[in-house]
């Protein structure tokens, strides 16, 4: 199998926030393995914008080390560094000022695919919106890109959507959600619009329930500050796992074009049930051996800010009706690991003789580690002594399946920045998808902030508190086990 990379179109990408840690560590090594697979041409330039008083040298050395730390496998090719580097450019700017931005209207060129990644806090984007305007360096042509969190409530974001659309149309705006850019998120569209096999099966007939668990091992780290003002359901559940729910249980769109896609996902939304208080779990990892508590990691003795959420969550449409979707996500927890699993309904009735065993077809699907796919399928257990039957997977590990050009799998941001070049909107998420998801997430955070509820401790490295199994417990079903 031989992949192909279609170089974008020249461009001209200024990062504002170009010396910040998710410039640092993400963008600009991504864009470096995207220049040297040739997807990103030789005549494009990285402008990086920020307060700090650097000149290009100086950018360009902070981004050699950048590269060097987290560049990967690729840090070794010093010829290719080399005339990346030379791709960049530095301009001291702080977006609440007026210094620096003839400097960058100067360098911008008209004649390429201009984009603006706005790597800052979203405080800013308002100040950057309205500077790129005034110093007439953005276009109608002009695309930006902004990071989350977008707002941290359904007013605050329709704030943001306005203070954007003062200055952009929604098709300039491109709302990062890097969770939609892994391959394995697309191979999710692949799977169930591409074959025969699982669209007929994609329904309350025959899905019993589905599970999304995003597990990491890692604390709130230096976050603290910030993470205890938004938790999990902000932090993880109105963004990232409501995208993976709504890839899921979306209807096919009429065509794979990004109007199509996110109307569809729109949809799941706002089909989207209040959730039960009874069916939400919330908790917080306490002090183990390998680090303290999470109260101590932000510093906040009385905080009662989930760590971990566990909720059953139901879709109110024909397709889905009465299919519980169980969502889970947590920091300290015993493995890095997130997963789909689609669990599909018991036989109605079994022909062999003594198999007393449950058997059921469940596809997995991982986003890490180990991006991939499995179907677990019932068979004969080899070998003599009758029919005894056994559970086995068809795994589809990407690694396996397609050798060393798993490897080349290309990592979430650096597929966004190329779709943003080419103008592909299908993997951001649209203003009022941003809106409905916390139209829904408000309420149910209101509710746990008026009765004052206080999450439930676990134990770093365990799956969450107790009460989140037996939210499935209750209804006969478990979690699937967290496996890095
Ligand atoms: N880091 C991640 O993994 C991650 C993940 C998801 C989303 N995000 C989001 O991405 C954005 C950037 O995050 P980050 O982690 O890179 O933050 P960061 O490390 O604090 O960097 C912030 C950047 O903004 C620049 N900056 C601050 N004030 C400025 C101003 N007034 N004018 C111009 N530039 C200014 C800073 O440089 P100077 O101090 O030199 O101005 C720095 O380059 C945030 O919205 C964050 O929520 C980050």
């Amino acid at each position: 199998m031989v992949s192909r990379v279609i170089p974008v179109e020249t461009f001209d990408l200024v990062i504002f926030g170009g010396t910040g840690d998710l410039a640092r560590r993400k963008i600009l090594p991504g864009l470096f393995r995207r220049f040297l697979s040739g997807q990103m041409p030789p005549e494009a330039r990285i402008i990086g914008a920020a307060r700090s008083e650097l000149d290009t040298a100086g950018y360009r050395e902070m981004i050699a080390e950048a590269v060097a730390e987290f560049g990967g496998a690729e840090t070794n090719n010093t010829k290719g560094l080399q005339a990346f580097l030379e791709r960049l450019d530095y301009v001291a700017i702080d977006a609440r000022g007026e210094g620096g931005w003839a400097a960058l209207a100067e360098l911008v060129r008209s004649d390429v695919v201009q984009a603006y990644y706005f790597s800052v806090a979203p405080a800013l984007f308002g100040d950057l919106a309205e500077r790129l305007h005034k110093h007439g360096i953005a276009s109608a042509q002009s695309r930006i890109v902004v990071e989350k969190p977008f707002g941290r409530d359904l007013e605050s974001a329709r704030d943001l959507n306005r203070t954007l659309a003062a200055h952009f149309d929604e098709s300039q705006i491109y709302r990062i959600d890097h969770y939609l850019g892994k391959e394995t998120v697309q191979n999710l569209m692949a799977v169930r619009f591409g074959n025969v096999l699982f669209e007929p099966l994609w329904n309350n007939h025959y899905v019993d329930h589905i599970q999304i668990t995003v597990a990491e091992t890692v604390g709130v780290g230096g976050r603290g500050a910030y993470y205890d003002k938004s938790g999990a359901m902000r932090d993880m559940v109105q963004n990232h796992l409501m995208q993976l729910l709504c890839l899921i249980a979306m209807e096919p769109p009429g065509q794979f074009e990004a109007d199509a896609v996110r109307d569809e996902k729109l949809k799941v939304i706002r089909a989207l049930q209040p959730v039960e208080n009874h069916h939400i779990v919330r908790g917080q990892y306490d002090a183990g051996k390998d680090g303290p508590s999470y109260r101590d990691d932000v510093e906040n003795a009385r905080s009662f800010t989930e760590s971990f959420i566990a909720m059953r969550v139901h879709i109110n449409n024909w397709r889905w009706a009465g299919v519980p979707f169980y969502l889970r996500t947590g920091k300290r927890m015993k493995a890095r690991s997130s997963e789909i699993a689609v669990v599909f309904k018991d036989l109605g009735h079994t022909i062999f003789e003594g198999d007393e065993a449950r058997h059921r077809n469940i596809l997995s699907i991982r986003l890490q580690p180990n991006e991939g796919m499995d179907l677990q399928v019932t068979i004969k257990e080899p070998g003599p002594g009758g029919m005894r039957l056994i559970d086995v997977p068809l795994d589809m590990t990407f690694a396996d399946a397609l050798g060393a050009e798993a490897e080349d799998v290309t990592d979430a941001y650096e597929r966004l920045i190329m779709d943003v070049i080419r103008g592909n909107q299908t993997l951001f998420m649209r203003g009022d998808e941003v809106e409905a998801a916390w139209r829904w997430t408000d309420p149910l955070i209101d509710g746990w902030e008026a009765r004052n509820d206080v999450p439930k401790l676990y134990d770093a490295g365990s799956a969450g508190p107790e009460d989140a199994l037996m939210l499935m417990h209750r209804d006969g079903r478990k979690w699937r086990e967290i496996k890095g």
